[in-house]
């Protein structure tokens, strides 16, 4: 799982994008679809599983608590699960590689069920904030030791029954929300979440999809979410939709290199996902949906995205939470827009797989970018469509989206990109490259 060998990439600028690409199964939905069969008490199948390393690790993780996981070919597998509180103490730590949401979600399994667990990830992972979670699971009984700062390593000690409780999350994070409902899965009684700021809702819509009682109010205080305990879930066959996040690599990197005129199938466009589209509409994006329609229980459309002149905006803060993983390439947008962009309201970036916003200033600036660096967001000022200058190494830091960014952002310079290692590509993309030889060649 680990990334042994950094892999180094010089970019060099390409022609126009063109034709049509399928992006890869949805991250979030791929983790949750395994998590969820392996507690149902039977057979589920999963097709447009993402292979990724991150979803893989999740998939290590749950067969070492007892459930039976089989791919059967390309994206298609096979989980028989040990059923709601039927999880099995693992012989050794569960190594999470790079994946926060295999963590967090895993953890939330582990609280509710009598077992011990500990996680382990790399060190990006092991930087990140887990107080986050420790916290509330913590109040519904389990019990932690984690590395100073509330890191990994951390021993978590599962207990059951666990106490149903209502917490209120103090910062927009569907992983807390997950975790805490994933708990809520084996325990007595009603788990509540309350959600002040709306994220991503695939643990909502998955898990009615697999039988829990689930309810959703809204309240002046936000979205609550209750979930019935000691659950009975039934296995389910799921077709997981395409990653709106992988596909906004393309559909910057066809706004901003003149000529490109691409179709990219099968996006997921669940409104708690499509900031990005909303903010490069605001910019003057061309993009337009063909063939709405359902898939997995989530909207699906193709995007049919042109060259287009962009124009900077202040992006909406309250777009944040439906765009929190597209900063990082909505920032290379930037960069070829006419006018200063700005960016604010985005502090959880700086505990994702990497600190994004200093990492994209430090990225964009060796390549000629003017940006500007807030505690909550960064500014940039864009060439108005012309080729940036490029001509530097920048480093990737542990992080699947900002090598990929950055990747983007060396399609239209003057002087090649290199990134220091794109191994971290394979956690989210493994397809990433040879996509983008498929749809466009060197300038
Ligand atoms: C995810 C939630 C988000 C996102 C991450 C995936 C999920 O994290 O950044 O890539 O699948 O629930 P936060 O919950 O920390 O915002």
């Amino acid at each position: 799982m680990a990334h042994s060998d950094p892999q180094e990439l010089s970019v060099a600028p390409r022609g126009p994008l063109t034709g049509s690409l399928q992006v890869p199964g949805d991250k979030s939905i791929s983790h949750r679809a395994l998590m969820f069969s392996a507690l149902a008490v039977g057979e589920s199948r999963i097709t447009g599983l993402l292979e990724g390393e991150d979803v893989l690790a999740t998939a290590a993780a749950l067969r070492a608590m007892g459930a039976d996981i089989e791919r059967t070919g390309a994206g298609a597998w096979r989980v028989n699960g040990v059923g709601v509180g039927g999880l099995l103490q693992p012989a050794t730590a569960l190594e999470m590689g790079n994946s926060g949401t295999s963590t967090r979600l895993l953890m939330g399994l582990v609280a509710s069920h009598p077992i011990t667990a500990t996680f382990t990830g790399d060190a990006s992972l092991s930087a990140r904030p887990m107080g986050r979670v420790i916290e509330p699971l913590s109040q519904m009984g389990a019990a932690f030791t984690a590395s100073p700062g509330g890191r990994l390593p951390l021993m978590l000690r599962g207990i059951s029954p666990a106490v149903p409780i209502t917490y209120t999350l103090p910062v927009a994070s569907a992983q807390v929300k997950s975790a805490v409902l994933l708990a809520g899965l084996n325990t007595p009684g009603i788990t509540r979440v309350v959600e002040p700021v709306a994220t991503r809702d695939h643990s909502e819509r998955m898990l009615r999809g697999f039988g829990a009682e689930l309810t959703i109010e809204d309240d002046p205080a936000g979205r609550i979410i209750a979930i019935h305990g000691e659950a009975e879930l039934r296995p389910q066959t799921i077709t997981v939709p395409g990653d709106p996040s992988s596909a906004g690599f393309w559909l910057v990197a066809a706004s901003i290199v003149p000529g490109s005129d691409l179709v990219v199938r099968n996006v997921g466009l669940n409104v708690t996902r499509t900031g990005l589209i909303a903010a490069l509409r605001l910019m003057g994006a061309d993009i337009t949906e063909l063939d709405r329609r359902e898939v997995g229980g989530e909207p699906v459309a193709d995007l049919h995205v042109r060259h287009a002149p962009l124009t900077a905006i202040e992006v909406p803060p309250e777009l944040a939470p439906s765009m929190i993983d597209e900063y990082p390439v909505l920032f290379v947008a930037a960069a070829f827009a006419a006018g200063r962009t700005v960016a604010r309201g985005a502090h959880e970036l700086r505990v994702k797989e990497s600190d994004r916003i200093a990492a994209m200033a430090a990225a964009l600036t060796a390549c000629g970018v003017a940006c500007e660096e807030y505690e909550d967001g960064l500014a940039i000022t864009g060439t108005g469509g012309e080729a940036i200058p490029g001509g530097a190494r920048v480093a990737s830091l542990l992080d699947h989206r900002i090598a990929m960014s950055m990747t983007v952002a060396g399609l239209h310079a003057t002087r090649p990109v290199v990134i220091d290692d794109i191994a971290p590509v394979a956690t989210s993309y493994p397809a990433f490259y040879k996509t983008l030889d498929d749809v466009s060649e060197e300038a």
